[in-house]
């Protein structure tokens, strides 16, 4: 069975892990304090385990790096080799914190965190910008919904756009393609005109065609 790994278990990778299991999804979950993984994977049962971070993705034929965007660089960069081969995907955004505590924009206005996600895995790997489209409460609600909401993706690869659609579907929402690497800032935040909304399909393909009806 295909197995996905999921590097990060809070405000993301926790209600993705239990939508994907509730999906008939295999897991394999990892966090930096491993407890918080197999806390959840108890909890989801036999389709979702605990694992190290090198563990979990050697285990899996693709990667969800649902940890902040400094971490996701701090583990391409220790374990680029393990990721060859496999599918990547990336929901982060540019954002981090100050030395007040503000949440604060971390790359240039312009540049989205999946262009410099993308550009440090190997060359083997099947890289896609998904399941960070949305805010977090709307991830773990908005799962199921009739009609289905959409989940955006960005990728110029095959394999990755093959894989994470059916994550997508398997998830409860409806995958649509925005384009791909260079479209990755539109569903980022901040400043992403498609970010965090619950659309229906018809409605997301308005949107991505800038054809939004304002209500
Ligand atoms: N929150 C949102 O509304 C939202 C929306 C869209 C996209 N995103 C993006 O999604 C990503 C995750 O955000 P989040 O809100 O889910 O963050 P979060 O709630 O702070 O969770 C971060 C997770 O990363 C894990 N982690 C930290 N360092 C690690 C390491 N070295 N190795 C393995 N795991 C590590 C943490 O482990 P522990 O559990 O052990 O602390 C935690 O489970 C970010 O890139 C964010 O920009 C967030």
């Amino acid at each position: 069975m295909l197995t996905t790994a999921i590097i990060g278990v809070g405000n993301i990778g926790g209600p993705l892990a239990r939508h994907l299991v509730g999906g008939g999804e295999s897991v394999v979950l990892a966090a930096k304090d491993q407890s918080r993984a197999e806390a959840l994977a108890d909890e989801l049962g036999p389709l979702a385990r605990a694992a190290s971070v090198e563990d979990a993705i050697t285990g899996a034929e693709a990667v969800v790096f649902a940890v902040w965007l400094d971490t996701i660089k701090e583990l391409i960069a220790k374990d680029a080799s393990l990721l060859d081969g496999k599918v990547v995907v990336d929901p982060s955004n540019p954002l981090g914190f100050d030395g007040n505590g503000q949440m604060i924009r971390t790359l240039p206005e312009g540049q989205s965190s999946g262009s410099v996600v993308a550009a440090m895995l190997p060359s083997g790997a099947h890289y896609a910008k998904a399941f960070g489209t949305l805010v977090a409460d709307q991830l773990a609600s908005g799962a199921n919904r009739e009609p289905r909401a959409v989940l955006f993706y960005a990728t110029d690869d095959d394999t990755a756009g093959t894989t994470v659609e059916r994550l997508i579907r398997a998830a409860g929402f409806e995958p649509l393609k925005v384009g791909g690497v260079a479209d990755a800032v539109r569903i980022e935040v901040p400043g992403g005109d498609l970010h965090g909304a619950l659309r229906d399909l018809d409605e997301a393909r308005a949107a991505v065609a800038g054809a939004e009806v304002s209500a």
